[in-house]
């Protein structure tokens, strides 16, 4: 089962934020073009885009994210599928990857392979954009005596609160990052309603190590921030935004072989 089907019901509450959505629609207007947004959840980003007379596909493995996504009634094109290697048939000029999607690639070989699918989704000029958040060392090295729930969020409901605490932990060796999640839901008089937990993982990425997996799936890199107003990636930032482009050569081929 993918891994967010179970927090579809959840997913618009606990990600309501909007920050990144004028850059994505900045990069929209200037590339003028038809978007993929690959690992779209339920449409944060890719509703918007279609609501601002964008075309937009938008690529989700979890069913249930599609299912609340088609819900919403847009614009949008829903396809259920694996961004390591769905066929959708056409080329786009603008691929999107935001809010840690390529962080659910859990090995630098499923990393690898969604890249190369995207690179062979996207027109000669076409431009992919990769968001994800960039941790400090503190934030994975966590507290001495290991993992600590923490309180990550409380949402106001129309007839309720829910909370969400988590407790993570990192192996430095493999970039994994292994977050529990656990959700409470209280109803309207405060009394709890329902809990449940969920794990989810994640392979924390770099600049480096990202710009270098761009270049071995055949792009070079168009800019590099630390977050949406084009500033400049330093130890400190948040975020980590990589925008690429296809470099004309076919990428090297999975087996390592190199492509001239
Ligand atoms: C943290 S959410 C981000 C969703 C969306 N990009 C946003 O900005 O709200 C990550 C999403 O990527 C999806 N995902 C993870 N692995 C995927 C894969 N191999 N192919 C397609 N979608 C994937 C998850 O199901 C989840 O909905």
């Amino acid at each position: 089962m993918p891994e967010y089907d179970p927090l579809a019901d959840l997913y618009d509450l606990e990600y309501d934020h909007d920050y990144d959505l004028p850059f994505w629609l900045s990069v929209a207007a200037r590339e003028r073009a038809p978007i993929v947004e690959w690992g779209a959840g339920t449409g944060r980003l890719s509703e918007p885009l279609s609501e601002a007379r964008f075309e937009v596909t938008a690529v989700e493995v979890s069913g249930e994210m599609v299912r609340r996504g088609r819900e919403k009634g847009g614009g949008v094109e829903w396809v259920c599928g694996d961004m390591r290697d769905v066929r959708l048939g056409r080329r786009y000029g603008l691929a999107i990857c935001a809010f840690n999607s390529f962080l659910c690639l859990t090995s630098p070989e499923a990393a690898l392979a969604f890249l190369r699918n995207a690179h062979a989704h996207l027109s000669p000029y076409g431009l992919l954009g990769i968001e994800v958040s960039a941790f400090s060392p503190e934030e994975l090295s966590g507290p001495p005596g290991g993992p600590q729930l923490r309180h990550d969020l409380t949402r106001e409901l129309p007839r309720g609160v829910l909370e969400r605490f988590s407790a993570s932990s990192y192996d430095a060796a493999s970039q994994l990052l292994s977050m529990r999640l656990f959700y409470e839901l209280y109803d309207a008089s405060g009394t709890l309603e329902s809990k449940r937990a969920h794990g989810l993982e994640i392979r924390v990425t770099s600049r480096d190590e990202l710009s270098l997996m761009l270049r071995l799936a055949g792009f070079s890199l168009e800019g590099v921030y630390g977050g949406f107003e084009g500033e400049p990636f330093t130890a400190e930032s948040g975020h980590l935004v990589v925008l690429a482009r296809p470099c004309g050569r076919e990428p090297a081929a999975p087996g390592g072989g190199a492509s001239g």
